[in-house]
């Protein structure tokens, strides 16, 4: 989700501004994935780096934070979306991390999507916490190093409970990843958006999807093969 600040800029407005009606569209593209069916969606709102913002722009983004979690609480519950964090929770303030908690819990059971925001979030932290997590279990001799490969290192990531990712959307222009789900993008079609994050609404959404709708997923294999049938992973 990029392109807050610069909304803001165009606008004359102060970065948090941008930050508010990017919460907006935020509220937007959740309610439309659901109502389209997705499975799970997952934001990126605030990453690893972001910490080394200003700070009363790093305090803006938690109050923000705090008041979604607030306000979007009876509609998650609501809708039966199950909210899930990723990234390293134990940094956020209290004033969020208690809001997040108590709802990650309250929807545990509710199964209709998935809302995963990822908070302090890197790709490569989640990639280098998992290789730690791991080889501690092999120091201690509860798995041995052979065991370790692409499916076991996939079960052990904080993301093991999503499905595959099938598309990342990327707002305001940039063309780069910037550390979102790292490994979880092996094989995701990237789908690029000169929309500002606070412009992106529904009309949008449905736009990457017919855009994704569009694309020719081979997963190593050959066109051919993916054709004939069942030999896809
Ligand atoms: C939102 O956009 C991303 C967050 C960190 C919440 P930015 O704040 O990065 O906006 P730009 O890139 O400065 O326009
Ligand atoms: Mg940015």
């Amino acid at each position: 989700m990029d392109g807050n600040g610069r909304w803001a800029e165009n606008q004359g407005l102060e970065r948090l501004a941008g930050h508010k009606e990017g919460a907006k569209s935020v509220q937007d593209i959740v309610r439309a994935a659901r109502e389209i069916g997705l499975e799970a969606i997952t934001l990126y709102a605030f990453s690893s780096q972001n910490w080394a913002r200003p700070g009363a722009e790093v305090l803006g983004l938690m109050n923000l934070l705090r008041d979604y979690l607030f306000e979007e609480r009876p509609e998650i519950m609501e809708n039966g979306i199950q909210l899930r964090a990723i990234g390293d929770i134990e940094k956020l303030p209290d004033f969020v991390r208690e809001p997040l908690d108590s709802l990650r819990n309250d929807s545990a059971s509710n199964d209709k999507m998935v809302l995963t925001l990822a908070l302090s979030y890197g790709g490569r932290e989640s990639i280098a916490q998992t290789a730690r997590a791991l080889a501690e279990k092999v120091a201690s001799g509860e798995m041995k190093a052979r065991e370790i490969n692409v499916e076991s290192f996939g079960q052990a990531m904080p993301t093991a409970h999503l499905p595959p990712l099938d598309l990342l959307i990327r707002t305001s222009g940039e063309q780069r990843i910037s550390n979102f789900l790292l490994w979880e993008a092996g094989y995701t079609e990237l789908c690029f958006s000169d929309l500002l994050w606070p412009d992106f609404r529904r009309e949008a959404l449905y736009a990457s999807l017919e855009e994704y709708k569009g694309r020719k997923r081979r997963f190593g294999l050959t066109g051919s093969q993916v054709e004939s049938g069942d030999l896809a992973p």
